[in-house]
């Protein structure tokens, strides 16, 4: 198969807890939950866009720990090619997750077998990164494997630099576009060394400014702004009862990266990835929380 999409990036196990509120530092709190279903920033907007229609291939690692099979179910059944996954000698990525009774959520993830995904791993791995008409990055793999992905891609390059790392500033500007949320947008400003401060607008424009070649700032119920030299446009997202966040920024990239290879433009994909990120976050947990084609109009 030759992929639309490309993904680069980490696979995890999701261990959530449900808490109606989140704990102080020092506190013990009751909660809920303690499943594990599958996540990673790379591993969910793989699933996003193969459960939509796309055809992905992702490149990661997992351990050999009991961990993997539920990390990478749903991508097995969503159809992801798998070939580049590979077995190493340390533990499947973790995400210890909490959400709160407004469906908002904290996050720590230990990287395990995602820190070997570096520049030698990425190289090795490099067919399906340049075959795909698309490579999607985010920033939960080490910043050389990040910059071989870059220096690799034949095909357009989409970078959500979540959470925000240091990357080498010309693989990072090859993105078109960058995806960012508010405050990732502010500390992307600032590893270049500018003013990372001001409303979405503003960011969104200095993104641009910076030498991005489009940028697309994602901004939860309130929608997404679209950037590029022809300026900032506001995309909105429909309003919905949240019951779990977590994912739904992955659910945006992944669905919003299909549309790109469909040809759409992208204002056109953002709109579509916002009904997308808006339908993940009335259902619990990432993956199983993605549409499937047909469950969203677009
Ligand atoms: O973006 C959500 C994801 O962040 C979770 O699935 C978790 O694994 C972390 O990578």
């Amino acid at each position: 198969m030759t992929p639309q999409i490309t993904v680069v990036g980490s696979v995890n196990a999701d261990l959530t807890v449900t808490v109606d509120r989140h704990p102080l530092p020092g506190e013990t709190l009751l909660g809920a939950g303690g499943g594990v279903t599958p996540g990673g920033k790379g591993a969910n907007q793989a699933c996003a866009a193969a459960r939509l229609g796309a055809q992905v291939a992702l490149v990661g690692a997992v351990g050999p720990d009991a961990n993997a099979e539920p990390a990478t179910a749903l991508l097995h059944e969503a159809g992801v090619d798998m070939t580049h996954v590979e077995e190493v000698a340390d533990v499947t990525g973790l995400a210890v997750i909490t959400v709160d009774a407004a469906g908002e959520n904290t996050i720590i993830v230990v990287p395990g077998a995602n820190a070997k995904v570096d520049g030698a791993f990425v190289a090795k791995h490099r067919a399906p990164v340049e075959a795909a008409e698309l490579v999607l990055l985010q920033g939960e793999i080490p910043a050389d494997g990040f910059a071989q992905a870059v220096a690799l891609a034949r095909g357009r390059v989409v970078v959500n630099l979540a959470p925000v790392v240091e990357v080498p500033r010309g693989a990072l500007l090859a993105a078109d576009p960058l995806m960012a949320n508010e405050h990732e947008a502010g500390l992307i400003l600032a590893q270049l060394g500018l003013d990372g401060v001001g409303a979405p607008p503003e960011l969104a424009a200095r993104l641009v400014d910076a030498g991005f070649a489009s940028v697309v700032l994602t901004l939860g119920a309130e929608g997404a702004l679209v950037a590029d030299a022809d300026g900032v446009r506001a995309v909105p997202s429909p309003r919905v009862e949240a019951v779990d966040t977590v994912g739904a920024g992955d659910a945006f990239a992944g669905a919003f990266c299909w549309r790109l290879v469909e040809g759409d433009t992208l204002d056109d994909a953002a709109v579509f990835a916002a009904r997308v990120g808006a339908y993940s976050v009335t259902r619990r947990g990432a993956q199983p929380s993605y549409p499937l084609a047909g469950d969203v109009q677009h």
